[in-house]
């Protein structure tokens, strides 16, 4: 089992949404995925619950504490991508969830104050020694991500260089506990998350 943790000290950021979707992406390619949500608003959980049930994704809300039980279970369980969503501003939760993953991802909407941020979730990560990479997300037509790309990069930080856009599509694909993947098959969004799963498979070596 391969555990990927999305951290973002910034509030809506989109790591539930990224969650999520990934989660989709990934029992679509054949995998068994839990969602274990360590967000006291329940996000990712609730959208769980409001899915038809399958049997290749579960989701869990518990609390950062009880991360590592967690993780234990689903790999008993035979789940074999755990991802975890956090909380924003929780120093505690993110580390304890970046330290027990194997890759930590970071998204950043691309405005100056979310950016503003990633060094200061990308400082708590590194700590842990877990690997991580930060995704520009919901980033609105013309050049504001490749710019928010070039700035990061330039401090250093490690950038993947897929983007997630802006598009309506993931606002209306999860009112009913739906991923972009079900809303829109083949879609603009659905394939942004595709290219998306596939770098992180690279890094998680799924
Ligand atoms: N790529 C996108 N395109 C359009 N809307 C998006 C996109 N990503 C996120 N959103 C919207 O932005 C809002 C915040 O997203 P989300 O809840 O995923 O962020 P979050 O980081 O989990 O927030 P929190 O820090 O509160 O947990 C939601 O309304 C979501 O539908
Ligand atoms: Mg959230």
């Amino acid at each position: 089992m391969k555990t990927l943790a999305i951290i973002a000290q910034k509030g809506g950021s989109s790591k539930t949404t990224l969650a999520v979707h990934l989660a989709v992406c990934a029992v679509q390619k054949g995998m068994a995925v839990a969602i274990l949500d360590i967000d006291p608003q329940g996000s990712a959980h609730k959208w769980f619950k409001a899915r038809e049930s399958s049997p290749y994704l579960a989701a869990v809300q518990g609390q950062a504490e009880a991360l590592s039980n967690l993780l234990k279970k689903a790999k008993q369980g035979g789940v074999d991508l755990a991802i975890i969503d956090t909380a924003p501003h929780s120093d505690k939760a993110a580390a304890i969830a970046a330290k027990l993953a194997d890759f930590v991802l970071i998204p950043t909407r691309p405005a100056r104050f979310d950016l503003e941020t990633v060094a200061a979730t990308l400082a708590v990560v590194a700590l842990t020694r877990t690997p991580a990479a930060v995704v520009i997300s919901a980033a609105p037509r013309g050049k504001l991500a490749s710019d928010a790309q070039h700035v990061l990069r330039g401090q250093g930080f490690p950038v993947f260089d897929v983007i997630v856009s802006n598009r309506v599509a993931f606002s209306h694909a999860v009112i009913d506990g739906r991923s972009v993947h079900e809303y829109e098959p083949g879609g603009k969004a659905a394939m942004e998350i595709d290219e998306l799963f596939k770098v992180i498979s690279d890094r998680l070596d799924i």
